[in-house]
């Protein structure tokens, strides 16, 4: 079989511009197909500050009777992948990806919308010989439908096949019916078995209903969507595509999460230099400003980075509140979200300044540093399509204590006394005592030296690397393509 050439569309991709796990996947995914063989082209939107590569071409536009002036800028990725970034000032030069404070941009529709249509025009008008196109989250959603209409007689953009990337079944690109025009969006469009959700417009419904292939980024998380409980009103629609929903697990960029290299730690450490993983804690300890004798080093210390949103877990923990002040643990926070869990977590570290440090915003080396600098990381999730960061945390020698849902189970080893075997402490119940119970059970362990070290290594042991990954989504391709050609 020839290499097969992808078109991926992600609104978000490291190391051009990140909010999320998003960032990390679309930044990594291209260069592990290329590693196959394939060929990539990943279009972004060209954000405020994204500076460099080659400009390869510059045209008018059209969406919806409006007319933009779109640029196109390259810059390689890895042999076989590059980027190719979607330059519009109007839509994409602002403070912020998607919206500032909790507030999204009010033209969202459009900008997404526009940002997928110029990918695709990008790919039509540079033979590009596109087998797949590769669509990522609501912001893309809307790609396999304009394949479907506007490109329906492109000699080579109809007859790729359409694939799907579902990364959080949570924002679902809602709008209001009145942009359907303003996107080129026919009004046959608008039912149940297209667009239309609750009398409004899905992006990401687009994407589900209209791609030959489905995937998400667990096989647990693909289970649980399916239900009710987790499928966020696309449950019967997603048990009716299920014969073409897989889960894939995300992979980890282990170049750039790797304790033995990172340039963000005081001093390398692995698997064999352990003991080093105390001076990356003693850094920070004194960066978030916190004591760093030898009593606060032998406290365990508890990280977490995060979106502050319920999600997450930030309201379990708000529930617990004072109650973690009781654990003889500190407490490191880096993140931002709702104001209400901010507050909290503020409050939290006002009243014990010793044992809880805070801090509100996005900082990618401290992230770095206190996967590194942690004891254990902590991530109650309600639900967790992947997570990233309990990945890092086992490359890293912090033992993570998750809730037992989507990615989180599918990656920690619950800790058996009894066998010997374990990665991390889970919990089942969406409850705060479940997630003390967990943390305690975590903080006994801590006590016990050699079983702490034995948990490290095998989480170190473990390999989330893409390679893997890419090998799956290489078959989904493949099976994408056989379902294209039956399509009508
Ligand atoms: P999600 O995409 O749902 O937010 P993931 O675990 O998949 O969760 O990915 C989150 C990514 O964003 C990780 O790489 C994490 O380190 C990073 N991240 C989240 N919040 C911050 C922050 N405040 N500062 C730096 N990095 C962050
Ligand atoms: C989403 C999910 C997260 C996942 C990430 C990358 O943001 O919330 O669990 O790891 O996408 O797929």
């Amino acid at each position: 079989m020839p290499s097969l050439q992808i078109l991926m569309i992600a609104s978000e991709a490291v190391p051009f511009a990140k909010t999320g796990g998003l960032g990390d996947v679309a930044g990594a995914l291209p260069a592990a197909l290329a590693r196959l063989g394939c060929g990539v082209t990943l279009a972004v939107p060209r954000y405020r500050g994204v500076a460099g590569g080659t400009p390869l071409t510059r045209f008018p536009l059209t969406v919806g009777g409006r007319t933009l002036e779109v640029g196109f800028v390259e810059h390689p990725l890895a042999d076989g992948a590059r980027a190719v970034l979607v330059d519009c000032p109007e839509l994409f030069d602002r403070p912020e990806l998607y919206g500032v404070g909790n507030a999204d941009y009010p033209d969202n529709a459009f900008r997404f919308a526009a940002f997928t249509r110029a990918a695709l025009e990008f790919a039509a008008r540079h033979d590009l010989h596109v087998d797949i196109v590769h669509a990522h989250d609501w912001q893309a959603g809307l790609a396999p439908v304009y394949v479907r209409t506007l490109y329906a007689n492109h000699p080579e953009l109809a007859r790729a096949a359409l694939v799907f990337t579902i990364h959080n079944l949570a924002y679902q690109g809602l709008f209001p019916p009145h942009w359907l025009p303003a996107l080129d969006l026919g009004w046959d469009l608008f039912g149940i078995e297209g667009l239309e959700f609750w009398g409004k417009v899905s992006f990401l419904k687009a994407g589900v209903n209209f791609s030959d292939r489905l995937t998400t980024v667990s096989a647990r998380y693909a289970k649980e969507i399916q239900t009710p409980e987790y499928g966020c009103g696309f449950d019967g629609i997603l048990r009716r595509r299920a014969d073409r929903l897989v889960g894939i697990l995300n992979g980890i960029d282990t170049a750039v999460w790797d304790p033995a290299t990172d340039p963000h730690l005081p001093e390398p450490y692995d698997a064999d230099r352990l003991d080093r993983k105390r001076s990356s804690k003693r850094a920070l300890l004194e960066a978030v400003e916190l004591p760093s004798d030898d009593q606060a080093l032998a406290r365990p210390l508890v990280g977490m980075v995060s979106r502050l949103v319920e999600q997450k877990g930030f309201d379990l923990l708000e529930k617990l509140g004072e109650r973690l002040l009781a654990l003889d643990a500190s407490f490191v926070l880096l993140g931002s979200g709702e104001p209400r869990f901010q507050d909290q977590w503020q409050a939290l570290a006002a009243r014990a300044p010793s044992r809880v440090a805070v801090r509100i915003g996005f900082d990618e080396p401290l992230a770095h540093l206190i996967e590194a600098g942690a004891d254990l990381f902590l991530m109650p999730s309600r639900f967790e399509p992947c997570g990233l960061n309990q990945m890092y945390s086992l490359r890293y020698g912090t033992v993570p204590v998750v809730r037992a849902t989507g990615g989180l189970d599918d990656t920690i080893v619950n800790w058996s006394p009894r066998t010997g075997r374990g990665t991390g402490f889970k919990f089942a119940d969406t409850t705060p005592e479940a997630l003390l119970a967990a943390l305690r059970k975590a903080l006994e362990v801590y006590r016990d030296p050699s079983a702490w070290r034995s948990i490290q290594l095998q989480g170190m042991a473990c390999d989330y690397s893409w390679d893997a990954s890419a090998r799956h989504y290489e078959k989904v391709y493949e099976n994408a393509i056989r379902a294209r050609t039956k399509r009508p």
